[in-house]
Parts: C-alpha cells; structure tokens; sequence
C-alpha cells in the first residue's frame, strides 16, 4: 500500500520519480506526488488525485522545475480521500520541508492535537501531514534531517515508512522504517530508496535492507544506517535478481494477462535447482532441519489468494509427510493468543514478503517460541528477513494486483516442501517422492495446453458479463480452487461470488440456487483411485435439478459430466493433487476477461491495492 521512491544523483530525479512511480503504482493508485529540490534550491512540489498519469499529463501541460534530489509517492488512502489536498507530500509549516508516508499512525490525532495547540496549521485530513510537521518543528531544534527524523519516528504508534528531505539539505533524502517496507538501491554516484526493488530496478540491480526501525540517509556517494538511537548499523548488499524488462507489460494488454501466461515458467523456475535425482533438496531449510524430524504441527499463514494456496499446502503436506497442518488467515491468527510449541513450524506465504497482518503474525509466532519459515515472491523482503527460514518463489516480478503466477508457484513451493518434508521425515517411499516430482516437472507444459483455451473462455466471459451473481464448488483440492475463482471475479469484475465445499451444498449455499444461476463447478479426474468424481458429479445433477447453469471444469474426455455441463472447460490429467494447478487457469482467465468485457480495469481494481501494508 502506497508506493514510495526517493532518489540523489546527478540525473533528473523527475524521470526517475516518475519511472518508480510507474512501477509502484500497483501499491496505490488514488493519488501520487513528487518533491523535488531544484537546481537553484528550491523546494517545488505537485501533486494530484488519481492515477499517475493525472499527474503526468499535469506535469506535461504545466512543467515543474527539476532537480537532482527528490520524493515521490503513490497513493492508497487511509486517513482522508482522495484528494489532491490529501496527496503526499507534505509539507512542513515553513514549506522548507517535504514528507511521503507508508502506514498508519495510529497516535495521530493527539500529536495533531499538540501541534494544533502550538498554533499549527493543517491543509490536509491525513495522519501523514502530522508527521510532516513534527518533523519540520524538530528540524529547526538543529543538528540535521537524520537526527531530526530520530526524534520523530520515537513519537509515534503504529506503521510507517517515511521519507523526507530538506530545502537545506540538497542531494540529501532520508528515510525510517518501522513495519512496513523500504529498500536501498544503490547506484554509481546515486542512490535511491523504494517501497520495493521495482522502484529502481531500471537503474540497478544492486540493493540493501532496512532493518526495523531503521534511519538511512542518502547522498549521491553514500548511505548510513542507524538506529532510531542514532547508531550505526551494518546492513548487507545483494543483487536483485529480477530482470527490469519482466516488469514490462510486454506487448501484453494488460499485465495479469502476461502473468498469466507465464505461470508455466513460475512452476519452472520454483522447482530448478531444487530437485536432484529424483528428490528435493531445499538447502534453504538448513536453519530448521533440526526442527523438522521431530516437528509435531505445522501452521501455515497467509492472506487473500495466499491463504489458498496455503490451503493446499496442507492437502499435500499432511499426506505425504504426516504432521497436522493447519491453514490460518494471518489476522485472525495474531490477535487469538494462538498456543504455539517450540516444534511447532509456523509458514507463512506472502508474494510481497510486506502484507502487514503476516508480518505481525510471524512477529507473534516467534514471540511465542515457534520457529517460522517464509515463502515469499521478493527477495529481501521484511517477512523472508524476520523468518527463520525462507523458500523464495521464483514467479519474478507480480504487477497486476491480483494475484495469479505467484499464486501457482506458491503451491509449487510448498508442494516441494511437503516432499522434502517426506524425505526428511522418511514418511513417503522414494519412488513415490520421485513420482511425484515427475508430476510436478509436467504441470508447465499441461498448463501451457490450458492456456490454449483462452479464445473459448473469452467468448463465455463475453457472454457471462451482466450476471449478477456467479457460484463456485469444489471437494478436497477442489474447494481453494472455488474459493481463489471466486475471489479473482470479486477483486476484478465485481461482481458477487462465492467459492463452497461442494459437500456443504445441501447446508445452506442450495438455497441460493434459482433457474438460470451460473455455477462454476470443479470436477476431479473420475482415474483417480478414491476419486471423488462421483460425488462431485452428484451435486451437479442436484443443482442443475433446480435450474443452475452449470459450467464445469472436468479433464479431457471426462463424459459423465456432459448432460448436465451447459459449458465444460477441459484440462489434461494430472494425479489429485495436482489438478489445482491446472483448474485455477481457467477461473483467472475467466475473471479476466468478464472485467475485460465490463470496461474495467483488471490491472488496477478499484479499491485495491497489490501490497497491504497497513492493518
Ligand atoms: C492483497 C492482494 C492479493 C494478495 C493478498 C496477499 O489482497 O490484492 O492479490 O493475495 O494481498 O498478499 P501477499 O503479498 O501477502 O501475498
């Protein structure tokens, strides 16, 4: 939530503003601001409600003054609307001082009130002008931005990443971080600061983390890390591997259908170099090994699409290496005392490594003696860092804001968990973990055979674009794929659906069938030993007996479903818990391309943001 870049050099920090912004924008997107300092000193800033590019175009018709030091952030408002009064930044009360802000201070209003009481003055309704002025009135107490901002940061409650600089101070921006991210990219006589690596990945490929509340001050030739004491603190450099072209869209229309199609490669890249003779080898876990022979539970922890794939997880974790998995959403998990052991191995799935309620989450686990392992997309990012262990997803860069290519690879990565589990723990026969990485190795080209049927599901989503309501049911694998279908049409069409357990159907949802209601249904391999075909079967002819509109996704050749399917979406044969990977493609194409039909925007959902950084 919210995207902030702050740049020194010797270039226009205009382009390079701007440039991060493009990429930040899938972090917010009702407002964006830049503050420059010019080459003649001065401070200039604009800043407008809206995408990027209301900014943009009035920075086309109305030029601002560049300068090579400069902050700019994209929107998602908490405190205030969107406003042009409400976009970042913000100023000090002399104007000599610009500040962008991530989170939420939660001890807004009494430091307002203090500062109202000392005759300040406010343009705006957000939490975040607070903390402008508070640092404008320290600045003038001496001893520079850095220290300044040290005496600030104390202050206040909550989450925030802040940046500022100082008409004073050119070719100076500083930065503090408490719960929510900032990264460091460094450059050949400049340097930048980002909500993630996307900010400056065109410029370098070099970056450093922030720890917990953390200063940094950049200059064009240097960075230093202190404390919020003051202290220095040693940070470590690494390189990003993300290539700045695959944040392009590429040619694509938009990019989720770019994400899409490259899911193939996001299961690829997860498993290479992972898997050796038949086996997975995750030297990652090195940190956890001891734990695992003997760890009695495991708690996976995730929000929106990643708690599904965390659902699966457990479907595949608790066959194949037989420890109890439970599947908690983050927030729920961190607020109920939750009873931890020090075996018990708590998972958390993130593709930014930066939702709030996971990292609070993993905080409360470790507080509690658990020992955590993260999956995560983004390298560097605070939730791999504040976890013992991390399994990176190897998807590259995620910009539409709902998710799909790290979805896949999440299931991937925690799939190869499960097996290097089962070795560990010897709970699976070799050739049955080998068989399985067979199945694995062929999920990219099945997927790609998915795809194919993009034309089709185009032409049914073009047909489906005024309902009203759209149901989704699944069994056992099943069930996360009608609950992940169902959340992707709410995130980018809008319109009302709901993902159940088919076997809950004759508990409530039924009542919801009427004559012509479109329901999604997921249908097993009937090949499968104890398959569940039959059942799933069983629950299409009973809502199509009261008139649902039934539209299947069944594997090729599958005919029982046939008489009642007004539509079926085929997929190759994959072995049971497999299939997920396969069934989930049609459900975000679907999504994709009823949002595409009703006008909207699939990139950028109203309402929305890629990272939620804030509670
Ligand atoms: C937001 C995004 C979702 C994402 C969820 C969790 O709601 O819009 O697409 O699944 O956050 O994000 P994370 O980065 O933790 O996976």
């Amino acid at each position: 939530m919210c995207g902030i870049v702050g740049y020194v050099g010797s270039n226009s920090s205009l382009d390079v503003l701007i440039g991060g912004l493009r990429r930040l924008e899938y972090r917010g997107y009702d407002s964006a601001g830049v503050a420059i300092i010019t080459d003649d000193g001065d401070l200039v800033t604009r800043k407008r409600a809206g995408k990027l590019v209301k900014l943009t175009s009035d920075l086309e018709h109305t030029p601002l003054a560049d300068g090579k030091t400069g902050i700019g952030h994209t929107r998602w408002a908490t405190h205030g609307g969107p406003t042009d009064g409400n976009a970042h930044p913000h100023l000090s009360a002399d104007g000599r001082l610009a500040l962008i802000h991530n989170g939420i201070i939660e001890n807004f209003a009494s430091l307002r009130d203090e500062l109202l009481a000392e005759g300040f003055t406010f343009s705006s309704e957000t939490d975040s002008e607070v903390a402008a002025k508070l640092l404008g009135r320290e600045y003038l107490a001496g001893g520079g931005l850095a220290a300044a901002l040290g005496r600030v940061v104390v202050r206040l409650e909550g989450a925030f990443t802040l940046l500022a600089l100082h008409q004073d101070e050119p070719g100076v921006v500083v930065g503090a971080r408490r719960n929510s991210p900032l990264v460091i990219g460094l450059g050949d006589g400049e340097n930048f600061l980002g909500s993630d690596v996307a900010a400056f990945i065109e410029h370098t490929s070099r970056a450093m983390a922030i720890g917990q509340d953390q200063i940094v001050t950049i200059t064009p030739t240097s960075v230093r890390i202190t404390d919020f004491a003051g202290l220095d603190v040693d940070a470590e450099e690494y390189e990003v591997l993300w290539d700045a072209s695959a944040s392009d869209k590429g040619g694509w229309s938009s990019f989720m259908a770019k994400e899409i199609s490259e899911q193939p490669d996001a299961v690829a890249n997860t498993m290479l170099g992972r898997v050796h003779d038949g086996q997975v080898v995750l030297s990652e876990l090195a940190e956890l090994e001891d734990l695992l022979v003997g760890i009695d539970r495991i708690i996976v922890l995730g929000c929106g699409t990643a708690s599904y794939s965390g659902m699966l997880g457990k479907y595949a974790i608790e066959k194949w290496a037989k420890v109890p998995v439970d599947i908690e959403l983050s927030h729920e998990f961190r607020y109920r005392d939750p009873f931890l052991t020090p075996n018990t191995l708590v998972i958390s799935i993130s593709q930014s490594g930066e939702t709030m309620d996971t990292l609070v989450a993993v905080q409360e686990a470790k507080a509690k003696g658990a020992r955590t392992l993260s999956i995560c997309n983004t390298q560097g990012a605070t939730i791999a860092r504040e976890s013992d262990a991390v399994i990176y997803t190897h998807a590259g860069p995620e910009v539409a804001v709902a998710s799909t290519k790290a979805f896949i690879a999440q299931i991937t990565a925690l799939y190869l968990f499960g097996l290097h589990l089962a070795r560990v723990r010897q709970t699976l026969p070799a050739s049955e973990i080998a068989a399985a990485l067979v199945e694995l190795s062929a999920i990219p080209g099945k997927i790609a055979t998915v795809l194919k049927s993009k034309p089709e599901i185009t032409e049914l989503a073009g047909w489906m674009s005024d309902s009203r309501a759209i149901l989704f049911l699944g069994r056992h694998v099943g069930y996360p794929v009608a609950l992940e279908g169902a959340l992707k049409l709410k995130e980018l069409a809008y319109i009302h659906a709901e993902g159940f357990a088919a076997g809950e159907l004759k508990h409530g949802p039924i009542a919801l069938i009427e004559p012509g209601q479109p329901v999604f249904v997921i249908v097993p391999s009937p090949r499968h030993p104890n398959s569940l075909h039959a059942k799933v079967v069983s629950n299409i002819q009973e809502i199509k007996a009261r008139g649902a509109r039934v539209l299947v996704i069944a594997e090729e050749g599958d005919a029982a479903v046939l008489p009642y399917a007004s539509e079926v979406l085929r997929i190759p044969l994959a072995g049971p818990l497999f299939e997920p990977l396969l069934t989930v493609i049609p459900l975000q194409i679907f999504a994709m391309e009823l949002a595409t039909a009703k006008g909207l925007d699939v990139d950028q959902p109203r309402n929305l943001a890629k990272s939620v950084t804030v509670e």
